[in-house]
């Protein structure tokens, strides 16, 4: 298997670092093949702006998805994007290792999506996303830590569940763009892990990690489950509900 950690902390000695170092360790030593962006350490770029192309489109007028089309059809993008798709193309399995900063993932690797994930047919459009993504076939996986406890990101805790708080990552970005998601691995309050537990958290991790291939993934519907506005044909009632509520109709042009 070969498996792509994209890597978004700035402490080497954090939780983080040390799950990510035990990804690449146990990944290794079972056989596999590992690639590690780490973003910090890189100093990689999150702005996304036109220095993302060598080619350009428009310059009048900047708009990100006609520059990436343009560029995914003149080899324009510039290496730092370039080496990232690389990876992801390379790669069997993506692993995102980050903290949970503000209900999502840090600035650093929101940018290295925007920039990399491109449209234009290069990781998504023209046709090729969700199920027909491009990158269907590949498994890919949140691994996060999060400052509070499991009652507080439970379906009645203060900050509401987790699934929900991960599902623009999960569904908005991973099954975007075509992979099988893996259910996510989760350590709450790692600063609150005592020494013994750290080890065992741990070593749960690299477990995970080895099983990656058969790991529990999440069930989304396909493209075909949905109708040409991209509502579930099997909820009729859902639609229904979703007329009701509509109170603002926006009119067409
Ligand atoms: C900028 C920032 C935002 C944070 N946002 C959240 C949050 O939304 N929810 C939460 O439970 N913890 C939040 N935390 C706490 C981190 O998730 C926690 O410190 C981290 O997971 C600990 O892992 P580490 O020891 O590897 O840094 C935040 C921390 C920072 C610095």
């Amino acid at each position: 298997m070969r498996v792509f950690v994209v890597h978004a902390h700035p402490e080497p000695k954090s939780f983080n670092g040390a799950m990510t170092r035990q990804a690449t360790e146990g990944l290794t030593a079972a056989g596999h093949e590992v690639a590690v962006s780490d973003l910090y350490a890189m100093g990689f770029n999150a702005v996304s702006d036109r220095r993302n192309f060598t080619t350009t489109h428009d310059p009048h007028y900047y708009r990100q998805e006609s520059e990436e089309s343009y560029a995914a059809a003149h080899d324009g993008f510039s290496s730092d994007i370039q080496a990232e798709m690389d990876k992801l193309f390379w790669c069997d399995a993506l692993i995102l290792q980050f903290p949970l900063w503000w209900f999502g993932v840090p600035a650093i690797l929101k940018g290295w999506v925007d920039r990399v994930f491109a449209s234009g047919g290069k990781i998504y459009g023209g046709g090729k996303w969700f199920d027909r993504g491009v990158l269907a076939g590949k498994r890919a996986m949140c691994s996060t830590t999060i400052g509070g406890q499991p009652p507080m990101y439970s379906a009645h805790g203060l900050s509401g569940p987790i699934s929900t708080i991960l599902f623009p990552i999960n569904h908005g970005m991973l099954y975007f763009t075509g992979f099988t998601v893996v259910e996510p691995f989760i350590v709450h309050a790692p600063r609150r892990i005592s020494c013994e537990d750290r080890a065992e958290y741990l070593a749960r991790y690299r477990d995970r990690v080895l099983g990656l291939a058969t790991a529990p993934t999440i069930s989304y519907p396909k493209l075909d489950d949905y109708d040409e506005q991209f509502v579930l044909k099997s909820s009729q009632s859902t639609r229904n509900q979703l007329d009701l509520h509509s109170t603002v109709k926006t009119p067409r042009p």
